[in-house]
């Protein structure tokens, strides 16, 4: 298949011609188009989701293998709780299974794990498997990899405001001293750097209620694989893209020179 051989030389080559002075600490993933990439296949959307999780793997490993420091995967929505039953248990049960399966693997690539979202409202299965894996990889020194479970953008801001209102109210905190960076610590993500860069597969081109705040300077990143199709390589190419660009985070070009 020289095809085939064509693209793996190519994208060997994106890999080499990252420059390792410029990765981006924190890459956030929008994995989207599981149910298309099932119907493609004349399965069922659970199928999707099943080889979704070959996508994590590779691009887990892609993460580690470039030196990112943290992954954020959009792994299920406040949102997604709304999604047909038998949809949301296969999804639950997969998360339990592909945990279960990669913690080894995870483990040997000195990865950690991390998770933020509504996780009260996990199936106390997930729960359990979740916080013992977080708790098994919590010596790990290498990529932080979080899942957003139950996760969504509003509700994280406005659990934000409600502690904010509480510990006012309890004189904890002047108003006068709330700005962005004190907001940002009530925030699931406060131990956390913002990501540099957000992916979003699957030809779609929204944000879908994830990380509103963290992303305000993060570069965006779309491309139309669909997410059981997406690679290490996939990865390193929208890495690659990133350090093209110029981030002036409101400044102009001759600023950034000084
Ligand atoms: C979006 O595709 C994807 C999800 C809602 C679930 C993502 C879950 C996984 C990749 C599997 C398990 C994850 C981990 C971290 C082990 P969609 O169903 O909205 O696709 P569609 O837009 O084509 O319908």
């Amino acid at each position: 298949m020289p095809g085939l051989r064509q693209e793996i030389l190519v994208m060997k080559s994106i890999k080499e011609k990252l420059n390792s002075k410029k990765i981006p600490r924190h890459v956030a993933i929008i994995m989207d188009g599981n149910g298309r990439w099932a119907a493609k296949h004349g399965s069922e959307r659970s199928f999707g989701h099943e080889h979704g999780v070959d996508a994590v793997r590779s691009t887990v490993e892609g993460a580690s293998e470039i030196g990112i420091q943290y992954l954020t995967l959009y792994a299920f929505s406040t949102e997604n709780w709304e999604r047909p039953k038998n949809e949301v248990d296969a999804l639950m049960g997969l998360l339990v299974q592909a945990i279960e399966n990669e913690t080894d693997e995870l483990m040997k690539n000195n990865v950690r794990l991390d998770a933020i979202g509504d996780l009260k409202k996990l199936p106390s299965d997930v729960s359990k498997k979740l916080q013992e894996c977080i708790h098994a990889l919590s010596s790990n020194t290498g990529l932080t990899l979080v899942l957003a479970l139950s996760y969504s953008s509003k509700w994280e801001i406005a659990e934000a405001a409600r502690k904010i209102a509480d510990d006012v109210k309890n004189n904890k905190i002047n108003p006068a001293n709330i700005d962005d960076k004190l907001f940002g610590k009530y925030l699931s993500t406060a131990h956390l750097p913002d990501p540099e860069l957000l992916i979003r597969t699957s030809g779609e081109f929204r944000i879908s209620n994830f990380l509103l705040w963290q992303i305000a300077y993060a570069e965006l990143y779309f491309t139309a694989k669909l997410w059981p199709d997406f690679r290490k390589e996939d990865l390193f190419k929208a890495v690659y893209d990133f350090q093209n660009r110029e981030r002036r985070f409101g400044k102009i070009s001759e600023q950034l020179l000084s």
